[in-house]
């Protein structure tokens, strides 16, 4: 039975990017939400108010919301279902799917957490996936969860896939272009409206589940498809001394292409797009349809990486002692996450060439430094340029936009910048008596 109240009794399961960014949003709504996380030390740390992540404004609604007494945190399954005398009505699936070697996506997390939400729900109960996920996905929990219900109790399994962005996760989730809702019944449906009706402007799409699990690979990969796509159109810039600035405005400006996504740059990374490419990639094929769209679209990805590596060459021939600093090295700008950053690939590339690499970036650091290793981590960027033979900018951060580059020019042994994002403008870069590279830009 759904209770006849506007307040969702909901629990989440897993308390990483999107499983604590979706709780904490669904407490800031109205609702009273249950995170759960196996993970003892995480759970410990969010209820002394410590976040496992950086992301901007959560840590805030994250407090405030405990306070309100909204949001909680658990150990296990069962205490997240049935907490303090509340039942929850709708579990949200939010645990990691990561790649396996072959490309497709590992989800024994998955499938645990369906077993467990078998053994211990009490009373009609939606599960909902929201983690990205191969299409059936839902149709294997459904398989689990029937398989250890012994009780039999009604339930039904949804996808509610999520496209927040880090750095902006919360302001996503609180304000969607579009909920998409797969649902299998009526009830669900229902269920459904009822947890997002506080967000009044957000249009809900209903579709079946499968529909569901497909909107999400399909908007990753396209997004992807841009990038790359745009990045192609640089080096073609670059070779015929066109001005990708300019190609991608009146590109974008035409409503059918819009013009987000078009910045040109060193590849995406993050743990979303390569991994939702693949995996779109291994599922279509597994169902016998060849997308060879998508390796294209990662190939000009990975090469893209290699673009600045080729640059620094082009400046100082023989790399072999010489010092890069490199300038960011998160995926993006406003997160800590270097998962699948670009410049993990860099950074291998310039010391297999016998560079000595040193780096700065204003966050992520700390994340950095587990995934990194024989590079000299700097304190500022003026300790990272500090004798560099050549700079390059990795991470957009609005930090690197603000630099003194009279004091750069002092403290650098070559002006040599090479801009992987497109941040500065060549003319006053050159101006100030740097050699300056960005990408198709004459
Ligand atoms: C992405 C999707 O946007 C989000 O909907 C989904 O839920 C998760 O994956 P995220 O990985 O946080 O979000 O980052 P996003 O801001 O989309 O950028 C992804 C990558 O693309 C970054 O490496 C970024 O530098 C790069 N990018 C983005 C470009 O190179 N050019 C662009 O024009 C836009």
């Amino acid at each position: 039975m759904i209770k006849n109240s506007d307040k969702v009794d909901i629990c989440i399961v897993g308390t990483g990017y999107v499983g604590l960014v979706s709780g904490a949003c669904l407490a800031e709504i109205g609702h009273r939400v249950v995170c759960v996380d196996s993970d003892d030390k995480k759970i410990n740390l969010l209820k002394k108010g410590i976040m496992p992540i950086y992301e901007d404004g959560l840590k805030e609604i994250v407090h405030k919301n405990v306070k309100k007494k909204r949001l909680f945190f658990a150990k296990s399954i069962k205490e997240g279902l049935h907490h303090k005398g509340h039942r929850a009505e709708a579990v949200f699936i939010a645990v990691g799917t990561p790649p396996r070697p072959d490309g497709s996506a590992d989800l024994s997390a998955i499938e645990k957490v369906a077993e467990e939400v078998a053994k211990n729900m009490s009373d009609y109960t939606v599960i909902i996936e929201k983690s990205t996920v191969p299409v059936e996905t839902c149709r294997w929990i459904e398989k689990t969860v029937t398989r250890f219900n012994k009780k039999h109790i009604p339930f039904d399994v949804a996808s509610n896939p999520e496209f927040l962005r880090e750095g902006s996760a919360v302001s996503d989730f609180l304000n969607p272009d579009r909920v998409v809702a797969g649902v299998p019944s009526k009830q669900a449906e229902f269920l459904f409206k009822k947890i997002y009706k506080p967000m009044k402007h957000s249009q809900i799409i209903i579709t079946d589940v499968k529909s569901a699990e497909l909107i999400k690979h399909a908007s990753n990969s396209f997004l992807s498809t841009k990038i790359s796509f745009i990045n192609a159109v640089a080096n073609v810039c670059e070779k015929t001394g066109a001005n990708i600035d300019d190609v991608a405005k009146g590109m974008g400006l035409d409503k059918r292409i819009g013009s987000s996504f078009l910045k040109a740059g060193i590849g995406f990374g993050g743990f979303c797009f390569p991994k939702d490419l693949e995996a779109f990639y291994w599922l279509s094929a597994q169902k016998g349809y060849n997308f060879e769209l998508l390796k294209n679209v990662q190939d000009i990805n990975e090469s893209q990486k290699m673009w600045i590596v080729k640059k620094i060459e082009e400046e100082l021939w023989n790399l072999k002692g010489k010092t890069i600093a490199l300038l960011g090295l998160a995926f993006k700008p406003n997160t800590d996450d270097m998962r699948f950053a670009p410049s993990i690939d860099i950074i291998n590339a310039l010391k297999k060439l016998g560079a000595k690499v040193k780096a700065y970036d204003p966050v992520s650091m700390e994340n950095a430094k587990k995934v990194i290793k024989g590079i000299e981590f700097s304190k500022n960027p003026y300790q990272c340029l500090k004798n560099a033979d050549c700079a390059c900018l990795i991470t957009e951060w609005d930090e690197f936009k603000k630099l003194d580059f009279k004091k750069v020019l002092m403290l650098i042994k070559h002006p040599i910048l090479i801009d992987g994002r497109n941040l500065y403008d060549p003319a006053k870069m050159r101006r100030m008596g740097f050699t300056y590279k960005s990408l198709g830009r004459p």
